[in-house]
């Protein structure tokens, strides 16, 4: 996964660096070329001459050197990579790019880079507990930067406790398990259902339900991630769609959501509707606004259609499709019975009864039910964790065995 990937390393000031230089000489074993910005701090602890010979290639560290080539030093650099490591990262590097701080080569870079950017955190267990250092590491992660986790145990500094830099092998297998999620749906057309459908009473109201969309635009930003051609269908949100889709549609009512759905479902491969389409909508809608009159007012409403039943009735031999079962009781059960009933490959289960599960939530509770019956429970996590395991289970040997 990593022949012919261009890593550029960072190394910033902190005793753990003499590991990154395992990183780079595992890095081009196996088959990555790698170039390095090390902070001025970093070379109190390692030569710049260690990374240039185990990287194979010269090394930057202070931005205002005589130039060797005629381009901008960080901008070529970051233009280059295909991934940025920065292993050790300590306090100071993550706070720096947390604030968005440019003031050496390391931390111009990092702004300059458009490439996934990895940190692998090393430093003092109380420096990592420290409200700051968390913060940091939240404000970077929710930008989409990667951490990887430090391990626990004795540190330089004898303390005992979370902060020790990843071993090289594993800060290298979590970049080889990136590059291959990012190849994992290359060239596979994925359609994926967001946020409630809305269904009009008169021109200012109508039915909707507590769907924010944000449980399918983390499954739209997971396919683009692995490299799929991304339709996004989403009902009325307030979220920003996720770059890099092919198509998003905007749609209102289930029957707008049927027609988008129906038409994209023809050419796509993969099918994940997490959309709460509402299963009824009113007989007639009034085309001005309903005045206020009696005591009691009744609307007649009719069954919309279900638009996933129809997928799983028209479901090609190539298709994966995948539903969800947002419930409030019995739901296992329910959700065993989508699958049979829709044709599923899978079902999400949704117990949304739960705090911090279901509608308008940063996390969700579910389990994922499979065909022959399966159960993987999954603890409480973030909607964007969710979207990951939903997609680990699209596996390109089971699409290219349904081409
Ligand atoms: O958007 P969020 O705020 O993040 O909330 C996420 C969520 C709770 C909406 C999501 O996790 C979820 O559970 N989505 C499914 C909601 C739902 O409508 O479930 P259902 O059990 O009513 O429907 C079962 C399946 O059939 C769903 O895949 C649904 O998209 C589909 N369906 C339902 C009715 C219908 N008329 N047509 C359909 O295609």
């Amino acid at each position: 996964m990593l022949e012919g990937k261009r890593i550029l390393l960072g190394v910033t000031g902190g005793i753990a660096a003499y590991k990154a230089v395992e990183a780079v000489s595992r890095l081009r074993k196996a088959g990555a070329e790698v170039r390095v910005i090390m902070t001025r701090e970093a070379t109190e602890f390692v030569t710049e001459l260690t990374f240039r010979e185990i990287s194979g290639n010269p090394v930057t560290v202070d931005m205002w050197a005589p130039v060797q080539h005629w381009n901008v030093a960080h901008i070529a650099l970051a233009e280059w990579a295909d991934a940025v490591l920065v292993a050790p990262a300590t306090a100071n590097v993550l706070a720096k790019a947390a604030l968005g701080v440019a003031d050496d080569m390391l931390t111009t870079t990092l702004l300059a880079v458009t490439a996934p950017i990895f940190f692998a955190p090393a430093m003092n267990c109380n420096m990592f507990a420290h409200p700051a250092v968390q913060q940091n590491i939240k404000t970077l992660e929710a930008r989409g930067t990667h951490i990887i986790a430090p391990g626990t145990g004795k540190l330089a500094c004898g303390a005992e406790g979370p902060g020790r830099l990843a071993e090289p092998e594993e800060i290298v297998s979590a970049l080889e398990k990136f590059f291959a999620e990012g190849a994992q749906l290359s060239g596979v057309k994925v359609l994926v259902t967001a946020a409630g459908t809305i269904e009009p009473i008169d021109p200012v109201r109508y039915i909707g339900n507590r769907s924010s969309g944000r449980m399918g635009y983390a499954l739209a930003e997971e396919a683009v991630a692995r490299g799929a051609d991304v339709v996004l269908v989403s009902g009325p949100s307030a979220l920003t769609p996720p770059a890099g889709l092919q198509e998003f549609i905007s749609v209102e009512t289930a029957q707008e959501m049927r027609e988008a759905v129906l038409r994209e479902a023809e050419t796509s491969r993969v099918i994940v509707k997490a959309a709460a389409v509402a299963d009824y909508h009113p007989r007639t809608v009034s085309d001005q606004k309903i005045k206020k009159g009696d005591e009691e007012l009744s609307i007649i409403l009719e069954k919309n259609p279900d638009i996933l039943k129809e997928l799983g009735q028209k479901k090609r031999p190539g298709q994966i499709l995948v539903g969800f079962a947002a419930e409030t009781q019995n739901l296992l059960q329910y959700a065993r019975e989508k699958i049979e009933k829709k044709n599923l490959d899978f079902i999400v289960a949704n117990d949304v009864t739960k705090p911090g599960a279901g509608f308008n939530t940063a996390t969700n509770l579910v389990k994922i039910i499979s065909r022959d019956g399966e159960i993987e429970e999954l603890p409480m996590m973030t909607k964007k964790e969710v979207a990951k395991r939903i997609f680990d289970r699209v596996l390109p040997e089971d699409l290219k065995s349904r081409k």
